[in-house]
């Protein structure tokens, strides 16, 4: 399979929430997501770890892989990085996991129920460094409330970055939520994994900081 071979479903006018071939279409500019009647994402039911902004796919490839028994949903925007991702899914065979086309906030909101969530992985997403464009980053206020209600007890959240400030904002961001405690903070977290970013930013020798959160709400 090529990533090509994955066309998408609808065009914008006929635009809905769709579950298709692996991968679930969470439309932008949409106002009737509150109108999807959840289906099963899996075949079968396993604890849920969710990659948000996903890019090409090669960190959670890897950890489907190794870990089937769970299920991986990998989260991402773009449609020509969402087919990427499609087509090392089915290349690999794999059953544990579901693509979802869509926004982070959007998908948490209307997609996800409470507490299904065991793991939250958020590798590299956009620093928008620019301090006029800091109002786009991902981990803010409403987003860390939907992180904060889909996660299970005892669930954690990971967050890389190679940005220093957003670094300190998503500790800030998400440290304001009493559940949340800190339990790892470092530059290096051995067998994590890698990713394009990862791989873009080690080679250019940026550091690379880890957070873990766990819920102990
Ligand atoms: C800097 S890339 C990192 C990709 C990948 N995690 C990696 O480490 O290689 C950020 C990715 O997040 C996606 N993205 C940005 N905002 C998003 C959002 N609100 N919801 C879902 N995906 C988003 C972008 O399209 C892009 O693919």
């Amino acid at each position: 399979m090529n990533p090509k071979d994955l066309k998408k479903p609808f065009n914008w006018e006929e635009r809905r929430p769709l579950m298709q071939d692996g991968v679930l279409y969470v439309p932008e500019y949409y106002d009737k997501h509150q109108e999807w009647a959840p289906v099963p994402f899996f075949v079968e039911a396993k604890p849920i770890a969710v990659e948000y902004c996903t890019g090409n796919g090669a960190w959670i490839l890897e950890k489907a892989q190794q870990h089937p028994e769970m299920n991986w949903i990998a989260v991402e925007i773009r449609f020509d990085r969402a087919r990427k991702i499609w087509s090392k899914m089915k290349n690999a065979n794999l059953t544990n996991l579901l693509v979802v086309c869509g926004e982070a906030l959007t998908f948490s909101k209307y997609y996800l129920q409470d507490s299904v969530v065991q793991e939250a992985y958020i590798n590299f997403p956009d620093p928008w460094p620019k301090e006029k464009h800091a109002k786009h980053r991902l981990i803010q206020e409403p987003f860390v409330r939907e992180i904060s209600r889909v996660i299970a007890s005892n669930g954690r959240v990971v967050l890389v970055t190679d940005h220093p400030v957003y670094h300190e904002q998503m500790k800030a961001e998400i440290g304001k939520v009493p559940a949340w405690e800190l339990s790892l903070y470092a530059n290096d977290w051995p067998n994590y994994g890698t990713s394009y970013f990862d791989h873009l930013f080690r080679g250019q020798g940026c550091p690379i900081h880890y957070l873990q959160f766990e819920n102990k709400k």
